[in-house]
């Protein structure tokens, strides 16, 4: 299988470093000595997640709800050109947090999430081929998943202004499973109605083949939100105030 790459423009999501000197007031610390520090990150987390979605302009975090990609180019290999215009994520606040783990020894983080339905909603543009089937033209789409588990791991390294540790994010990877998907393309083949009937009905009749083709396009925002949020929120606080000693 192809290494598929996503590209998502026009939004200033990325890699913002906010200058924060304490936490937002919805994110409350847990304590690292904590024999339920595992539970306690959950359940803040949890409790963070909604405002965090909506947008934080100390974190310069945009609204979420839903987060509106211009323009995504997928990559999915020389077999297929793909790309979304005004592409809305819509859902993203049925997202939980299940587990989290730090290691601080291994400097790792791993976030266990799940969402209930995610629909992407916008205009594509088609060209190529999935699995054996020819697919062109370009139009409305709604593309939806439901019940996705992910698993997000981070490494970091720590820096130190003034004094204090911060957390900087360094890789991370976002592995996700995906229940069940929906694919509406309208206005395939140049607006054929029976060959882009068929076609959607191939396309959800072999979801789980699609979706190893497609579905990195769609988690990929996940990953980019999970690796934004850790950007604001770890450039903004010392380590030792959102994990206590
Ligand atoms: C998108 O598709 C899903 C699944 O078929 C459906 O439940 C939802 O209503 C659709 N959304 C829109 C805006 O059409």
């Amino acid at each position: 299988m192809n290494k598929m790459f996503t590209t998502f423009a026009g939004i200033s999501l990325v890699l913002v470093t906010a200058v924060v000197a304490e936490l937002p007031p919805y994110i409350k610390p847990c304590s690292r000595s904590s024999p339920d520090f595992k539970k306690c990150c959950v359940n803040h987390g949890n409790e963070a997640l909604p405002a965090l979605l909506k947008g934080d302009n100390r974190l310069k975090l945009p609204s979420m709800t839903p987060l509106t990609f211009p323009k995504v180019e997928v990559n999915a290999g020389p077999n297929l050109k793909l790309s979304f215009n005004d592409a809305n994520f819509y859902g993203l606040e049925t997202i939980q947090l299940l587990d989290m783990d730090v290691d601080f020894g291994q400097q790792t983080m791993e976030v266990k999430l799940k969402s209930d339905r995610i629909s992407v909603i916008g205009q594509y543009d088609v060209d190529g081929k999935i699995m054996v089937l020819p697919l062109t033209g370009k139009g409305p789409e709604n593309i939806t998943i439901i019940n996705t588990d992910f698993v997000y791991k981070m490494t970091y390294t720590t820096t130190v202004k003034n004094g204090k540790a911060y957390v900087k994010p360094a890789k991370d990877d976002l592995k996700w499973k995906i229940a069940k998907a929906y694919f509406q393309l309208d206005n395939l083949f140049n607006g054929n109605v029976q060959m882009g009937d068929n076609v959607n009905k191939f396309l959800n009749d072999n979801d789980q083949d699609v979706l190893k083709e497609l579905g990195g396009a769609v988690t990929e925002v996940i990953r980019i939100i999970a690796r934004t949020v850790a950007d604001a929120l770890f450039s903004s606080t010392p380590l030792d105030e959102i994990f206590l000693a």
